[in-house]
């Protein structure tokens, strides 16, 4: 029966990459590992004057955007420096939330987050699938 239900998450998996980005979260690999390793750079140089990082980490932080699209991560990092919005390029902004993502200890992928509100959007913000 287990062997069974994995199968199925198998099949389901593939369906849904066979119809393209749609449906996809966060724990689908949806990040790099280097991608995730600039953005480490972008917060230590542009967001850690105000902010510490352990504060977009963990169960709290993430049931905040659970359900959602990724894109309001999105949104809520654009306004971002508070005292310099959207002086960031959209890849600066993709590449935090790739770091956010593996700071919570989602899943690497083969392919980038891409800085654009269609990517944003096509993936959804999800609990960890343990
Ligand atoms: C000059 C100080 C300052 C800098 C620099 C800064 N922030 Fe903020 N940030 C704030 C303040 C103030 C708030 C609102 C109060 C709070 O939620 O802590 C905030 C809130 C947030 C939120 C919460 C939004 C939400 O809906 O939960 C996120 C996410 C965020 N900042 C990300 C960033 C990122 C990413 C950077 C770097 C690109 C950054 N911040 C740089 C001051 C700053």
């Amino acid at each position: 029966m287990r062997v069974f239900g994995l199968v199925m998450v198998g099949l389901v998996s593939t369906v849904t990459l066979a119809l393209g980005q749609a449906g996809k979260d966060v724990n689908a690999g949806v990040y790099t590992a280097a991608q995730a390793t600039r953005g480490v750079a972008v917060f230590d140089d542009k967001c850690a004057a105000c902010h510490d990082a352990a504060r977009f980490t963990g169960p709290d932080f993430v049931k905040g955007f659970s359900g959602k699209p990724l894109h309001d991560l999105w949104d809520a990092v654009n306004t971002m420096p508070e005292d310099n919005p959207g002086s960031l390029t959209p890849q600066q902004y993709a590449d935090v939330i790739a770091y956010f993502l593996k700071l919570n200890e989602y899943p690497e992928g083969k392919e980038e987050l891409a800085g654009t509100p269609e990517a944003m959007k096509a993936i959804t913000m999800q609990p960890k699938t343990p």
